[in-house]
């Protein structure tokens, strides 16, 4: 993936907007709220920004834990991991990312489906 696209995006302000973003419909959903009861939400939140910049081709490095070692004990299962998704990509489109964009990003965040509801 080009650098281009996490400059078409917005570069960082954006990619922290689109953060933001998905936290909160993270934790105004009753389905999801739980698992990120006593979170270090600042750490995860810091981590979701490099990890989604990196997926965007941005200059920036993801340095947090691998993706299954990281969830393989919140025991989450496929519809969860949906959820997630949905309210990525719906974080993504409120801030402005195009559609293509968004395809490629998603594309990249459904290859972590089996690691993350533990199918390796
Ligand atoms: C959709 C794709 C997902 C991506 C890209 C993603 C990404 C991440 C990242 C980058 C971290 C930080 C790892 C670290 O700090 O080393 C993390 C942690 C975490 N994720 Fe996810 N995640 C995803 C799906 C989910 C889902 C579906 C849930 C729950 C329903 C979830 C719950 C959590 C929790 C609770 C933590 C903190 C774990 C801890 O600190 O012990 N994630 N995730």
């Amino acid at each position: 993936m080009s650098e281009s696209m996490y400059r078409r995006i917005g570069g960082k302000d954006a990619v922290e907007d689109v953060v933001d973003d998905l936290y909160d419909r993270v934790l105004a959903d009753d389905r999801l709220v739980e698992f990120f009861e006593g979170m270090e939400m600042e750490r995860l939140r810091a981590h979701q920004i490099q990890f989604i910049s990196s997926v965007a081709g941005g200059p920036v490095e993801y340095t947090g834990d691998n993706m299954h070692e990281t969830h393989a004990h919140l025991d989450i299962d496929e519809a969860e991991f949906d959820a997630v998704g949905v309210h990525l990509e719906r974080a993504l489109r409120e801030n402005g990312v195009g559609d293509d964009d968004i395809e490629r990003i998603m594309d990249e965040v459904v290859a972590l489906k089996d690691p993350i509801v533990g199918r390796l």
